[in-house]
């Protein structure tokens, strides 16, 4: 954690490292920037998001460790922020180990949380927190025994894959063959692993998000942003807001949850504890060891966003978790498969009282793939959400 901040571009910068850099790392960066911190921006592919805004940019294969030690030795950065979960986490494990870099907030965490099984045994069976019944399986014979002894309906998806690439919901042992094919094909490496997890009948879902940052003592803190709550599609999150209302004893579990999680991974930053709620009943789901796609919804519901949040936190910098309205945010996806595409309708879609919006610059757009989101506060979450919906579907991507 730098005691000093120095001058981007000359000997004394600051220098933060960002591995992804998407629409989230781009915040992260910009957040960053206003402290006066020297940015470098590494994804897989050219013109990213975060490459825009940054000082520098790179283009790398993550999951290379040669290549991404190669990279930190180049650059040297204070800081490496992991922004996405795949990347070979073992390097950085091992760079960190021997003391060339501080990773947030901790190698372990991103390893841990990069695949399934990782972050499910440890909750679960270490610090014994609730989660759906699960078993993993390596074959199609090992997932019809995993999905008989959680039972049905139940979700299979691979161990090392997000936004629900590869899941799928199973009624009954007619579906397994469907699912595991499906999850094959789905998952970021085909490792050829899966959970199968119980379904959850929850109420509703929440991110909790919890910022561990260095308190005025000195010692690390933990504090808790006002609930988010969200609805996915196919596993992908296409509307959130913040506060969602909870039981006071809900809160509390869900609070004790996140505690007893981001302790055990340990360092400083913003984490997306995913939690099933139903009544007074919480339960454990994953747990992002960054900022969270859900928590966009931030950048106009609270005084400091999740970016501006995980910057200050990683710099040893105190932080203010509090709401400043009820917001919401929608998804904007692509819509079409092309490269370089436009958006009709953005002065409509400002012209919602209250919208904001953010256009994250991708350079190839796919149907599915986010390209924007829209923001909104109001008096209360109801109407925030309506307004955050309108101003999304007044957005038009056209290809051109
Ligand atoms: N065991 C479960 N029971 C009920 N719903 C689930 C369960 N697991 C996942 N889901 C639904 O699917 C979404 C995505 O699953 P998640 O495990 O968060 O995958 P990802 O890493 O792709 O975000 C969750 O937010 C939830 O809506
Ligand atoms: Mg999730």
């Amino acid at each position: 954690m730098p005691r000093l901040f120095g001058t981007p571009l000359s000997p004394s910068a600051t220098k933060v490292m960002l591995l992804g850099s998407g629409e989230l790392g781009k915040e992260v960066i910009i957040a960053l920037q206003r402290l006066g911190v020297e940015t470098i921006a590494v994804d897989r592919y050219p013109n990213a998001p975060g490459h825009q805004v940054a000082h520098r940019a790179h283009v790398i294969d993550m999951t290379d460790g040669a290549a991404l030690s190669a990279l930190i030795a180049l650059e040297k950065p204070d800081l490496v922020v992991p922004e996405i979960e795949a990347i070979a986490t073992e390097t950085l494990f091992a760079l960190e180990q021997s003391g060339r870099i501080t990773c947030i907030p901790t190698a372990r965490a991103a390893m841990l949380t990069m695949n399934r099984e990782g972050i499910r045994r440890l909750a679960a069976e270490e610090l014994g927190l609730p989660t759906s019944p699960y078993r993993f399986a390596s074959s199609l014979e090992e997932l019809e025994q995993a999905c008989a002894a959680v039972g049905f309906p139940c979700v299979v998806k691979p161990v090392m894959s997000s936004s629900g690439k590869g899941q799928s919901k199973l009624d009954s042992a007619a579906d397994v063959t469907t699912a595991w094919e499906y999850a094959a094909a789905g998952g970021r490496v085909d490792a050829g692993r899966v959970i199968a997890e119980g379904f959850i009948d929850f109420d509703y879902e929440i991110t909790l998000l919890t910022v561990r940052s260095i308190g005025t003592d000195g010692a690390i803190e933990t504090s808790f942003c006002a609930p988010i709550g969200h609805k996915q599609v196919q596993g992908d999150y296409v509307e959130s807001w913040q506060p969602h209302p909870m039981t006071s004893a809900a809160l509390e579990r869900a609070r004790d949850i996140a505690a007893k999680v981001t302790a055990d991974l340990g360092g400083c930053g913003v984490f997306g504890v995913e939690l099933f709620v139903k009544g007074d009943m919480v339960w454990f789901s994953e747990v992002s060891p960054r900022p969270h796609d859900t928590g966009m919804v931030t950048m106009a519901s609270q005084v400091q966003s999740e970016f501006e949040l995980h910057a200050r936190a990683v710099l040893g910098l105190p932080v203010d978790v509090s709401l400043r309205a009820p917001g919401a945010s929608a998804v904007i996806y692509g819509q079409h498969e092309a490269a370089g595409i436009a958006f009709e309708g953005v002065a409509d879609a400002l012209r919602v009282p209250g919208a904001d919006l953010r256009l994250f610059g991708k350079p190839e757009s796919f149907a599915r793939r986010r390209m924007g989101v829209a923001l909104a506060t109001a008096e209360d979450v109801d109407t925030a959400r309506q307004r955050a919906l309108e101003a999304a579907s007044r957005v038009k991507p056209v290809v051109r």
